[in-house]
């Protein structure tokens, strides 16, 4: 996939990172025809994301892929990070839980926004999260 514009992983180090990556995702999204609606449902869930791949994942990576199934075009997002992982994914998942004094609600909040969510965890090796959204 080197070398292909329509896949682009970005590094998510710092707030700095947080803003590129929100940036990368809005082009995108308008660049694919999105509606506004759908390119900010778009960037939350990315922001979200994003900011949990630093805070909890001590860094990482985004890789943005346009999607193209029997002529339906999406964007996809893969949030990727070593740090500790998610022991239990379905308390994570939950409206509301935080092990660090968040609001909890940026996974729920991304699945919300999202017509598809993956999420796989190994505590000690970290976290991958990824998104669709569908035009
Ligand atoms: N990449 C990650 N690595 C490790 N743990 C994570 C990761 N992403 C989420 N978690 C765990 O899942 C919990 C829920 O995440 P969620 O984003 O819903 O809430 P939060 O980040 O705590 O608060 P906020 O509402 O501010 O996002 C986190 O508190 C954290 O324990
Ligand atoms: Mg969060």
């Amino acid at each position: 996939m080197n070398g292909d514009p329509r896949s682009e992983t970005l590094p998510i180090r710092s707030s700095d990172d947080i803003v590129l990556v929100r940036q990368h995702v809005r082009t995108r999204a308008i660049q694919e025809g999105f509606s506004l609606v759908d390119q900010t449902k778009l960037v939350t869930a990315a922001s979200e994301l994003a900011r949990n791949t630093m805070t909890h994942g001590g860094g990482g990576s985004a890789l943005i892929e346009t999607l193209n199934h029997n002529g339906r075009r999406g964007l996809k997002i893969t949030f990727e990070d070593k740090g500790p992982g998610i022991a239990d994914i379905e308390l994570a998942m939950k409206d509301g839980y935080t092990s660090r004094g968040g609001l909890g609600l940026g996974l729920s909040g991304a699945k919300r926004l999202s017509n598809e969510f993956e999420i796989a965890s190994n505590t000690g090796q970290g976290t991958r999260v990824s998104i669709v959204r569908w035009k």
